[in-house]
């Protein structure tokens, strides 16, 4: 890893590579902003990407590929069965995490598809650190039950904590003795766990975690779409790994494991995904299902090109120059707003940064959607698009009543190696402009709320005129600037 001090003594991020290829973005004047957040129905995922200047909606299919990886996408063999580049992806997978078995996928959902349609029997539970949402729809689908035994630590906002996303054991030890080992389907760890800051577990925990499983013959499956995150606090953070190369740490990681699955639009700075698998049995299974739901096996519903790319990207991923550039700015970006006294979700982890929106706008009652007011408050200001991760992203009880999250995020998720620090640095000035105008912002009521999954399609509108006077003292403040 390179090592580079300072003269200044402050210590900023330092991207070990160059930009070759750029995308002219565009920042829409304020008043465009409002609009078009008015007919997004305030929800960011409606917004149309020509109305957005900095993307920070999330860091999946959208992290910047290297000059390798453009260049082999080139030599890509195109065939439906037998091509030179699924061979050439399936040694590098291999060679990589050292799993006897590889099934190629178009992406992470798809893995949770096949391993839940499986493993998962009505009535069985499967315990994780933490749920995606994907993952848990799969195994709620196929009739099992997810039990999240995260550590107490894991949900608290602040926190000094090196690895929120470990397990809690006894908890997980608890759980099996209560309901007999052969009620659990598998156990799921999550690597980098999403959806409580893209937070890392460690190695001695996944190893304690193995060991459990491994006495009562309980199927370990490790989801490593946000691996290249968690790898990297594992080099910096656990003594444990410190004298371990990357490449090290991930063989010690696959071995622990029975299946490993993930997102290429995550690991590897591609689009695709796939299954790792040990045993041959398990293999089997799955693999009846890759044609049914992806493709033939020997391209599971991706294009050749993205293969090609996910073989080097994974390779590269091997190289902490090459995945320290997230987790850096992150840290960047949170260190900043913790200097400024504004609420974020510390430490600071892989994915993204995550504002605290329950303290940023306490004044906002929970089922006014204080999140995605954020959201949508930070957009008009700034032209940046968040995620709302908090009760806009939870499903209504069939009574009507709106279950509170615990947590109401706003996700600033960084795609790896995109932007610039300056244009972090704009998006750093924006939140604090807005936070020290915090009372301005008001809350969001549904006009258009779909049943399920709202938050993709859902429509909302401001309880009040808030964003117009947020507009106009926008204006009194910078003047003519975008
Ligand atoms: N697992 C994790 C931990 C993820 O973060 C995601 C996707 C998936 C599985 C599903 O993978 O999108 O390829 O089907 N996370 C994206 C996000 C959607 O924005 O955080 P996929």
């Amino acid at each position: 890893m390179a090592n580079v001090k300072f003269f200044s003594g402050e210590q900023l991020p330092l991207e070990m590579h160059k930009v070759r290829i750029i995308q002219k973005l565009y920042l829409p004047e304020i008043d465009q902003r409002l609009e078009a957040m008015r007919e997004a129905g305030n929800n960011t995922f409606l917004l149309k990407n020509r109305d957005v200047f900095l993307d920070m909606l999330t860091d999946s299919g959208v992290n910047a590929m290297s000059d390798r990886q453009q260049a082999a996408m080139l030599l890509a063999d195109d065939s439906y069965a037998g091509s030179e580049t699924y061979f050439r992806l399936e040694s590098k997978v291999k060679e990589i995490f050292g799993m006897n078995y590889f099934l190629p996928t178009h992406q992470g959902r798809a893995c949770e598809n096949i391993i839940s349609q499986v493993l998962v029997k009505p009535g069985t539970i499967v315990p994780m650190n933490y749920h995606f949402t994907t993952t848990k729809a799969h195994i709620v689908l196929n009739g099992g039950v997810v039990e999240e035994i995260f550590m107490d630590e894991g949900i608290e906002v602040e926190s000094n904590h090196p690895f929120k996303g470990n397990m809690d054991l006894d908890k997980l030890s608890g759980l099996i003795s209560e309901n007999g080992p052969e009620k659990i389907a598998f156990v799921r760890m999550e690597a980098g766990t999403n959806l409580i800051g893209g937070q890392p577990f460690s190695l001695e925990n996944l190893d304690q975690v193995s060991r459990i499983c491994r006495s009562h013959h309980i199927p370990l499956v490790l989801d490593a779409s946000l691996l290249s995150d968690n790898l990297y606090f594992m080099k910096i953070r656990d003594p444990q790994c410190a004298d371990l190369s990357i490449r090290d740490i991930t063989r010690k990681m696959a071995e622990l494991c029975d299946i490993v699955y993930f997102s290429a639009r995550k690991l590897s700075f591609a689009r695709g995904g796939g299954i790792m698998i040990q045993d041959e049995a398990i293999f089997k299974k799955f693999q009846t299902l890759i044609p049914l739901y992806e493709g033939f096996l020997t391209y599971g519903g991706m294009s050749v090109r993205e293969m090609e790319a996910m073989a080097v990207g994974l390779e590269e991923t091997m190289d902490m120059d090459m995945i320290n550039q997230g987790p850096q700015f992150i840290a960047y970006m949170v260190d900043q707003l913790v200097k400024k006294g504004i609420p974020v979700v510390t430490p600071a982890g892989g994915l993204g940064c995550h504002l605290d929106a329950m303290r940023f706008v306490d004044h906002i009652p929970q089922n006014e959607y204080p999140a995605g007011a954020l959201a949508s408050a930070l957009y008009i200001v700034s032209g940046i698009r968040g995620m709302e991760r908090g009760t806009m992203s939870e499903q209504r009880n069939p009574d009507g009543t709106e279950p509170l999250s615990a947590m109401e995020l706003l996700r600033l998720a960084v795609p790896r190696r995109v932007y610039t620090l300056s244009q972090v640095s704009y998006a750093l000035d924006r939140i604090h402009w807005l936070y020290e105008n915090r009372a301005l912002i008001g809350g969001l009521r549904f006009y258009d709320e779909p049943s399920v999954l709202r938050f993709f399609f859902g429509k909302l509108e401001p309880v009040s005129d808030w964003q117009e006077r947020l507009v106009a003292k926008f204006k009194a403040d910078f003047g003519d600037s975008l």
